[in-house]
């Protein structure tokens, strides 16, 4: 196996240091998982022109009424016949799609299928405490759990994911994450792309051995991968027709952001983020940054290509080709890019108090580790407050909160303002060296505990992670 050493820890974290020997460990599923006859294989450096690529998967979609879900090893395709081992939900890599309406009531049966404990958080989900996969809500190896919340929100692009104890990053890498889609009837009175032209891109990066083998080396200063997939796939191609698409992007990656532009200097047209549908007309942009956690909800205009076409996804900040667009069909399509406002917010207004939160180093919070057992602080429900995130620096932070969403009101330092991505609703922001970032919040649905943490996930399970209780 091979292992490259974490040992770019050079900060003084102490009680981090206590669990290094815990934390340090590189996990690869085990050869026993191999099937004899399955040739190793070479991975494409980089996903050029020369690449073979391969057809997008998209995962199935099934209803949070009545549904099962297992967490386990599987042996995935993850394109051009090539098998990895890797953690799945119900042996999807992603996991299925979730989709529900406003209104509609989920029931989960989960059974934890791993080797290790694990509890599923639905991020961005306003979900009771004991449905929020809380570390202290631990489903052991072999056990189950019924998941149970009412979804009570506007639509929005939401995922699941491990939340065990210092877990987290290692269960995510390995596979386990989906995406959880919540329709309304706002949403639906725009007549947004759907069906074949709605499409949930899960970015992330990974690392392979030699057999092919998805390997995790937790890094305190972020896992990050050598090769880039998209839904699982390696050197992903999606045939497109000549019509609007609506891209559901997630960036399902542990540490890595991803600065993401069109190779034909097309702009996205921005409609939605974490929380939903913006309160602005769609904004045209040239490129867009996503954070670990981070949602966005973009249009794609491929109306005026020609059949044969092709465009790339690209990461700027990695150089990456992340998905060709091949331009399959041509066809006469009524669609057409919203005008006007998108939807409605009400914004938050008159906090009663501000909380600071400062980032420090790779595990703290306000010079705190994260401890299972204590309360960091309490939050009157119906309460709004103001939130602000700052950092120390090991920067990018990717702040994310659970329990509520939060509007974002200023960034001062750094990039310096609010972008037009990071209106609306939000669950994650994305805090650099530098930074300092205003959110709004009110808990308005549940008490009980919940916790806010670093979304770089191996700085949430060395402890950059606080418990607080709305009372
Ligand atoms: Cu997506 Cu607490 O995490
Ligand atoms: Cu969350
Ligand atoms: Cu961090």
């Amino acid at each position: 196996m091979k292992q490259s050493s974490g040992k770019t820890c050079g900060i003084a974290d102490k009680p981090f240091d206590n669990n290094r020997r815990t934390f340090m460990r590189t996990t690869a599923l085990t050869a026993g998982l191999l099937s004899a006859g399955i040739a190793p294989f070479a991975l494409a450096a980089k996903g050029g022109s020369q690449t073979a690529r391969n057809p997008l998967r998209i995962p199935p979609t099934i209803a949070p009424g009545g549904a099962a879900l297992s967490a386990a090893p599987a042996r995935v395709n993850i394109g051009g016949g090539k098998l990895s081992s890797v953690l799945a939900y119900n042996g999807f890599f992603p996991g299925p799609t979730f989709r529900a309406n406003n209104g509609d009531v989920a029931d989960i049966a989960f059974t934890n299928g791993l080797s290790a404990e694990t509890t599923i958080h639905w991020h961005g989900m306003i979900v009771p405490p004991a449905a929020d996969g809380h570390p202290m809500d631990a489903i052991k190896p072999g056990a189950s759990y019924a998941y149970q919340f009412p979804v009570e929100q506007r639509a929005c692009l939401n995922w699941y994911h491990p939340h065990p104890h210092m877990k987290t990053g290692e269960q995510v890498a390995l596979g386990l994450a989906g995406a959880f889609i919540i329709n309304d009837a706002e949403e639906a009175a725009l007549n947004l792309p759907s069906g074949l032209y709605e499409v949930p891109l899960i970015l992330r990066d990974a690392n392979f051995d030699s057999s092919g083998n998805m390997t995790y080396t937790a890094k305190s200063s972020g896992f990050l991968g050598k090769t880039p997939l998209v839904n699982g796939t390696l050197s992903p191609q999606l045939e497109v027709d000549t019509a609007i698409y609506r891209f559901r992007v997630l960036n399902g990656a542990n540490a890595r952001v991803f600065r993401l532009a069109l190779s034909n200097g097309a702009p996205f047209i921005v409609i939605g983020n974490d929380g939903g549908l913006l309160d602005t007309a769609p904004a045209s942009v040239a490129e867009l940054e996503l954070s670990p956690g981070e949602r966005l909800d973009i249009l794609v205009d491929f109306r005026n290509f020609a059949v044969n076409d092709k465009v790339m996804l690209r990461c700027l900040s990695a150089g990456w080709d992340l998905l060709e667009f091949a331009v399959a069909r041509a066809v006469t399509v009524a669609g057409e890019i919203p005008a006007g406002a998108l939807s409605t917010i009400t914004a938050l207004a008159d906090p009663v108090l501000t909380r600071e939160f400062s980032f420090d180093g790779m595990s703290r919070i306000n010079g705190l580790v994260y401890d299972m057992n204590r309360i960091d602080f309490q939050v009157p429900l119906g309460q709004t407050e103001r939130w602000r995130f700052k950092t120390g620096g090991n920067a990018p932070h990717p702040v994310h909160v659970h329990g509520a969403s939060f509007q974002v009101v200023s960034r001062t330092g750094g990039r310096g303002l609010v972008l037009p991505w990071e209106r609306g609703w939000k669950d994650t922001v994305l805090l650099l060296d530098g930074e300092t970032v205003d959110v709004l919040i009110r808990f308005e649905a549940y008490r009980g505990l919940y916790v806010m943490h670093c979304h770089k996930l191996e700085h949430e399970d060395m402890g950059m992670m606080a418990n607080f209780e709305v009372i």
